[in-house]
């Protein structure tokens, strides 16, 4: 029998586990294996699947993650609400290492992934708004709850990777209005408005990227040091979340597929 579970949280760079007792399972999919085994556990009330994005032992880089096979195992299982923490760096002074940010917009500046499962027909979602509002919501509430600051709001960049931005890179994307920038926002966000699931992204602010300060460049050290001393407050803070995320799915999220003829089944 497959495993269930309602929501689940998808793990970055420095969260490869995330309880303590949990039950592992190996789900297949039509795009290969998930980056890892899904851990399964019951969080207040609630059946919280945990998938390390990059491999528990770090072995998936950013640009080679197996994006489409992560949210079909997740749904195949059930999962209609996800909490996606990731590393990013800050674009902006005011937003420095530590700080958790809750983007409520993305640009995607990759190139070569596959960012999307519908290679035939014609599906085309709507994006304009990319995270999930009740799940936003609960993020904000849980850090009130918890006297975490987060800065709510800002746009994700995405890029590449798996190299850092040059400062002039850097700078640019500050120009155009980034607030943080990353290397696994995309195409995780799509890939789950494909699907109609509801996706929430919580970015921890590990460095400034290059063109922000005249500091040092930004260094994976550094990433992986800040976001170590980070894990704790980060874990606490979405355990509060999935108490506060309302099981009842009264957002857009669901419907993201109203009116489009698929060309295949979803799981
Ligand atoms: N992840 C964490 N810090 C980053 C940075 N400065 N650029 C891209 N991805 C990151």
């Amino acid at each position: 029998m497959h495993p269930f579970a309602e929501l689940a949280i998808i793990g970055g760079s420095g969260l490869y586990a995330l309880f303590d007792q949990a039950v592992e399972h190996v789900v297949t999919t039509p795009y290969g294996p998930p980056s890892d085994p899904i851990t399964v556990a019951e969080v207040a009330g609630r059946t919280v699947a945990f998938l390390p994005r990059h491999g528990r032992d770090h072995r998936h880089p950013p640009h080679r993650i197996p994006y489409r096979a992560n949210l079909w195992a997740l749904r195949s299982i059930g999962v209609r609400q996800i909490l996606a923490p990731c590393a990013v760096g800050s674009l902006r002074p005011e937003c420095g290492p530590g700080t958790f940010v809750l983007p409520d917009q993305l640009i995607d500046r990759t190139s070569g992934r596959v960012q999307t499962y519908y290679d035939e027909g014609a599906v085309h979602v709507s994006f304009a708004d990319p995270y999930c509002p009740a799940g936003r919501a609960a993020v904000l509430a849980a850090a009130r709850q918890q006297d975490v600051d987060v800065h709510d709001g800002g746009v994700m960049v995405v890029v590449e990777g798996p190299r850092f931005s040059t400062r002039a890179e850097s700078r640019w994307y500050a120009g155009i209005g980034g607030t943080v920038i990353n290397m696994t926002g995309h195409p995780e966000a799509i890939l789950a408005r494909e699907m109609a699931l509801c996706f929430t992204t919580i970015a921890l602010v590990t460095d400034f990227d290059a063109g922000v300060t005249s500091d040092e460049a930004v260094t994976q050290d550094e990433v992986f040091r800040v976001f170590g001393e980070n894990t704790a407050r980060l874990r606490a803070l979405l355990l509060a979340v999935v108490e506060r995320l309302p099981d009842q799915r009264d957002c857009l999220c669901p419907r993201a597929l109203d009116g489009i003829k698929l060309p295949f089944e979803l799981p």
